[in-house]
């Protein structure tokens, strides 16, 4: 490779910035380049990443990283602490370039009480509005992150009822094959959850153990998130320092978001 054209892309994936160039020798060939210092860079060959000569690959490597991520809220106080994580979540997420959107549950109104409208939605086919309205959310997003107060070693009945109306049988799972195998393409997930108690007495209890199985292991599992992680924000109801770095935490989170795992 002896030259380069101009810089016909710039791409912020994590804090890191890609400029994308066409050779000059071989303009169908692609290169990525990676900048990390404070200058302009001249691009030589020392600084290539990687070379991409089919579209497709290229576009994968390139746009793939950048994710449409829906943050779902379930606090009905703007100004509680998880309302404040949701928030510094998605900013993290914006510096990273990601695109952002909020569900925010009860601000919205949304009916978390499953109900004999959902049964014969489910056996007719037939999905009410209101859950439409959230599959489309899910549908054009690439991250999902779920934030909600540690109720009862659980979560509270707004999350669980969202769960149980939105993520329907035959839409996001069957079990009918795989068990293993959502019906939704993957997506990065997160789960960020305050919680009043210390990381010992969660661990030692088992109470931590007991979430990995039934949300990692189950839930998103089945919905097919894909990496799927459970932050637990323990202390959130603590001194404000404690509470500072459980933010900070947060923002960090959003700021180095997995991509989705490729579909098999
Ligand atoms: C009904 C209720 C149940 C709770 N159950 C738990 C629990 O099982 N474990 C825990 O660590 N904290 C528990 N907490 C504490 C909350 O997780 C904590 O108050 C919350 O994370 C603070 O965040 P917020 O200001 O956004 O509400 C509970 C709080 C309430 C109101």
């Amino acid at each position: 490779m002896t030259g380069l054209n101009p810089i016909c892309a710039i791409l912020i994936e994590n804090c890191r910035i890609f400029f994308l160039t066409s050779s000059y020798l071989e303009p169908s060939e692609y290169l990525l380049i990676e900048w990390s210092g404070f200058t302009l860079p001249r691009p030589s060959v020392g600084m290539e990443l990687s070379v991409c000569s089919d579209h497709r690959k290229l576009n994968n490597c390139l746009w793939n990283s950048l994710m449409h991520v829906l943050t779902v809220l379930d606090h009905p106080n703007p100004a509680s602490f998880s309302a404040a994580v949701a928030q510094q979540f998605m900013d993290g997420a914006k510096a990273a370039g990601h695109s952002v959107e909020l569900a925010d549950l009860h601000a919205e109104g949304f009916d978390p009480l499953w109900s004999m409208a959902d049964i014969d939605g489910d056996r007719h086919a037939a999905t009410s509005a209101d859950v439409a309205k959230e599959q489309a959310r899910i549908d054009r997003a690439d991250a999902i992150c779920l934030v909600f107060p540690l109720f009862w070693w659980g979560m509270p009945s707004m999350t669980k009822g969202w769960i149980d109306r939105v993520w329907t049988w035959g839409w996001a799972y069957d079990q009918l094959g795989d068990p293993e195998q959502s019906l939704q393409r993957p997506r990065s997930g997160v789960l960020l959850i305050p919680a009043g108690a210390r990381s010992d007495e969660m661990e030692n209890e088992g109470y931590l153990a007991a979430l990995e199985t039934a949300w990692i292991k189950g839930t998103f599992g089945y919905f097919g998130f894909s990496p799927r992680k459970l932050e637990v924000l323990y202390g959130s109801t603590g001194s404000l320092k404690r509470r500072q770095s459980l933010l900070d935490k947060s923002y960090q989170t959003g700021l180095t978001l997995a991509p989705p795992q490729r579909a098999k």
